[in-house]
């Protein structure tokens, strides 16, 4: 039986790792071909992932980078359709909600080449949002959905999705438990923080609808240069482009700000800071599972389960960061919504019956 995946943005990759060990795992007869659309092409922002996380190196990449949300589309479609077309698999796996997830959903089913969304069934409600509209048309064309959280099979179930619905897990558990083990486990190799400032915050600050406006990302990073507390901001290449537009400086009063992370040394930055500020949706859960304050600058998160017992929290203006961060670490349990590590697996094999 013969599995495709198509990745193409940094927290694609992320997911692909437990998957492609899975597969290796599980049984020799499965093939996997890597599809790498070059949605991210930074060297920090793609081949770091895949080396530290030792991904086997795609079979293919479109080489697509950077354009308007149609023209990156519409070149990874006409690129996957391609690719697809002479390799014929049984089964494509698209992850989360990017363009290349769109993408590769639409040219396999074009071409009647079965479908398997992971990550599926996540809805913010916010159909401005780029990832909002890739994730809902993923989910409704594709046949077998792979949700992470209850929560998730719940938006599927009232989008009429039941059917081809299954509740796996989240693999984003399955690469963070392993990595976090692996760290604490004091394995060769492992990241030093300790060039940061003591009891720093974590931030990152990506989302096109933080970015894109330049007040706006004015305004949220003034509020994180002017926090009474150190912050260490993971810069993703499209904040630096965005900020350099606005003429903003991204390094200025309690903010230090340094390139894009390696997996396994964000999970190290994550474990070693006092807590994160973030609007990515894959840093609110690893603050999360790796029990860290986390203040998202959002109005709205797909991962609900996060602000049980305010272990996450929406600072939906730059004015409420302050006070925000500065609330008190919660003592409450943090419960498994998001799985226990087996996630990859539990996919794997359901593709294999679903589609062999
Ligand atoms: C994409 C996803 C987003 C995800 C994020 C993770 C979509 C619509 N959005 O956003 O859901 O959270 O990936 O990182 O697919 N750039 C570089 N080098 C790179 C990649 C990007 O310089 O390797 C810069 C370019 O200025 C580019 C900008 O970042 O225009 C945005 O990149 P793009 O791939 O369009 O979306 P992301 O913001 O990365």
């Amino acid at each position: 039986m013969r599995i495709a995946s198509i990745v193409g943005a940094r927290p694609q990759f992320i997911k692909l790792a437990p998957i492609s060990q899975a597969i290796k795992e599980l049984d020799d007869h499965l093939e996997h071909t890597i599809v790498h659309t070059g949605q991210h092409y930074d060297p920090s922002m793609s081949q770091a992932i895949f080396d530290g996380l030792q991904i086997p190196k795609p079979d293919f990449n479109l080489g697509v980078g950077s354009a308007s949300h149609g023209a990156q589309t519409g070149e990874m479609i006409a690129g996957l359709e391609k690719i697809l077309q002479q390799q014929r698999p049984d089964v494509v796996l698209v992850y989360g909600d990017t363009n290349s997830t769109l993408a590769g959903a639409l040219a396999a089913v074009k071409l009647d080449i079965k479908v398997a969304h992971l990550e599926s069934g996540l809805r913010s409600f916010n159909r401005r949002m780029p990832e909002e509209i890739n994730r809902i048309a993923a989910d409704h064309i594709s046949d077998l959905l792979l949700a992470p959280t209850k929560t998730a099979m719940g938006h599927l179930a009232d989008e009429g999705l039941s059917g081809r619905s299954v509740l796996v897990g989240d693999v984003m558990t399955d690469v963070c438990f392993q990595v976090r083990d692996n760290i604490l486990g004091g394995s060769p190799g492992v990241p030093n923080t300790s060039e940061y400032p003591a009891d720093y915050l974590l931030a990152t600050l990506h989302r096109a609808e933080n970015t894109d406006d330049p007040i706006l990302l004015r305004r949220w990073l003034q509020a994180l240069q002017n926090l009474d507390r150190d912050v260490v901001l993971v810069a993703h290449p499209r904040l630096v482009a965005k900020a350099a537009d606005a003429g903003v400086e991204l390094q200025r009063g309690a903010v230090q700000a340094i390139e894009p992370l390696p997996y396994h040394q964000l999970v190290a930055t994550v474990i070693d800071s006092a807590g994160v500020i973030t609007d990515s949706g894959g840093l609110q859960k690893e603050a999360f599972l790796l029990g860290r304050l986390c203040t998202t600058m959002r109005r709205e998160t797909e991962w609900v389960e996060t602000l049980d017992n305010s272990w996450n929290v929406l600072a939906s203006q730059p004015s409420e960061l302050q006070k925000l961060v500065n609330r008190p670490v919660p003592t409450a349990h943090r419960v498994p919504y998001y799985g226990s590590g087996d996630a990859a697996e539990k996919s794997v094999q359901l593709l294999r019956e679903t589609f062999k």
